[in-house]
């Protein structure tokens, strides 16, 4: 599909299918009134009938209206005018996208985007209505061979009136850049475990380097080894498949500290020894979310061609219960010597991130960023709204919280304080792999911090946001706005 921008009259177009907007207390968007004109107030009296209130996501079609020559046309409900949210606005979009999707329309034009929302202008608009257009009409079918539904809409006209040609260009950019790195993050994360694995992972990152001219290098297992990466590789036993960390390489600008990003590949986590209960395990393929967004940064970052340097470093292996497995209360020394008692080995993020983390201290970095599907006492503090935010650096928190907000894609922070740590006392090494029931997120954050002190560093943990469960199972591609969100940032103030 290809999302493109026009500054054209809703009256004049000629489209197979037209999306507007209406509001409630009766009123309409400025495209429901130019549409409205040209079909005899058509559109007015079905609002005045209350056929449509205009609640937020209501949506009617109009086929043929007073048989005039536009085919269709869809009313979507935009709430009450002037108040939309950034967040409100994305439901709003994708509400239009999937019900012409649904007319099996080969194209439609949408005025949706000229909906006001509060705090927002219209570039950001622009960018979010293509982000939330794909976003809506994502499917995964490549592993069906039956009951596969037929194509979606090829083209999504954007119509926004206000916007000059230029801005318009570069939002629209920005907005693919954006949906496509979501779509990278979304194929890999429900791709199942027997076929994402560490490998898939290294050679989608090869692909990746070879198409945009990154460096790559991907560390084996006997490379850890040599680095004396004992925490990851404890985690390595107990699967036959062998553990990578990758490493990809994007340089924007010379003799700039880069920024990096670390993001947990756990392609399937079991639990290992401390096997998980079979309620739906299968989500466990989704452990490898912060790895999957990390990759499709990195391609939104090389796309758009942002100058600044990046750093992806992606430690990746299965968590599984083999012969040769850890187990509770084995010890094992991380590459930054710090010894680790293993008292869960469902706790494995934490183990393959912190050598990670101490790897990352050779590049000297001006910020590292992880993302790690980490805890299930995440999902529990902040459900699918926002993913956890902690860090020992407060403008760093701020900056990304921030990016968030922008993005419509946000993390919320929580307390990192030293209070927390006594948690992770262990009687025979430097410190426990789990901190107990309380504050689940913030221990396994503070677990982290001791592999962090070298840099700046914020964790996000992003367990309930990088996926849906129930009927709409599947990954959602966040993070992955909210990290392009700031890296431009960055790159326009450095
Ligand atoms: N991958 C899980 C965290 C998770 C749980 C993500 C549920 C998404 C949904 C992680 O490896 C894990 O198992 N964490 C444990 C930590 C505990 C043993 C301290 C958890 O959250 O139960
Ligand atoms: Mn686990
Ligand atoms: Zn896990």
């Amino acid at each position: 599909m290809e999302c493109t921008f026009t500054q054209e009259a809703p009256e004049t177009l000629a489209a197979e299918c037209l999306v507007v907007a209406v509001h409630e207390n009766r009123e309409l968007s400025g495209a429901a009134l130019a549409l409205d004109k040209i079909l005899n107030g058509e559109i007015a009296a079905i609002v005045q009938r209350g056929d449509i209130e205009g609640k937020l996501g209501q949506t009617l079609t109009l086929i043929q209206p007073a048989g005039r020559p536009i085919m269709r046309v869809i009313l979507v409900g935009a709430g009450v005018a002037g108040q939309l949210k950034a967040t409100q606005f994305h439901e709003l979009v994708a509400r239009g996208a999937q019900v012409a999707s649904d007319l099996h329309v080969q194209s439609f034009a949408s005025y949706l985007a000229e909906v006001a929302v509060a705090d927002r202008s219209a570039a950001w608009r622009l960018e979010h209505a293509v982000i939330a257009t794909y976003e809506a009409l994502y499917r995964f079918d490549r592993l069906k061979t039956r009951g596969v539904r037929g194509p979606g809409p090829v083209g999504c006209l954007l119509g926004l009136r206000e916007l000059a040609r230029d801005t318009a260009q570069e939002a629209l950019a920005t907005g693919q850049a954006t949906a496509n790195a979501m779509t990278l993050a979304r194929n890999l994360a429900n791709l199942p475990g027997n076929m994402c694995t560490p490998s898939y992972l290294a050679d989608e990152a090869h692909t990746l380097a070879g198409r945009h001219g990154l460096t790559i290098k991907v560390l084996e297992e006997a490379d850890m080894e040599a680095l004396g990466m004992g925490a990851l590789l404890a985690v390595a036993r107990g699967t036959h498949e062998p553990a990578k960390l990758i490493i990809l390489e994007y340089q924007g600008r010379t003799g700039l500290a880069p920024i990096v990003l670390v993001g947990k590949g756990v392609t399937f986590d079991s639990g290992g020894i401390s096997l998980k209960p079979p309620a739906n395990m299968d989500e466990m393929k989704f452990d490898m979310s912060g790895a999957a967004t990390v990759l499709a940064t990195v391609q939104a970052v090389a796309e758009l061609k942002l100058p600044l340097n990046l750093v992806a470093l992606i430690p990746t292996t299965e968590n599984m219960p083999g012969g040769s497995a850890i187990k509770p209360g084995d010890v094992v020394t991380s590459m930054s010597g710090q010894t680790i008692e293993i008292l869960n080995t469902d706790a494995e993020g934490r183990l393959i991130l912190c050598d990670a983390l101490t790897y990352a201290e050779r590049y000297k970095p001006a910020a590292v960023v992880d993302l790690a599907t980490l805890t299930g006492a995440c999902v529990i503090a902040l459900g699918g709204h926002a993913a956890g935010l902690m860090s020992n650096n407060e403008a760093l928190g701020d900056e990304l919280r921030k990016a968030g907000d922008t993005a419509a894609d946000r993390a919320w922070p929580l307390p990192l304080w030293e209070d927390y740590q006594k948690q992770l006392d262990s009687n025979f090494a430097d410190m426990a792999n789990v901190g107990g029931r309380e504050a689940g997120t913030i221990t396994a954050a503070c677990f982290l911090s001791r592999f962090t002190k070298a840099y700046p560093w914020a964790h996000l943990d992003i367990a309930g946001v990088a996926y849906k469960t129930g009927k709409e199972k599947g990954s959602s591609g966040r993070p992955v706005p909210l990290l392009i969100e700031f890296l431009r940032g960055r790159a326009r103030s450095t």
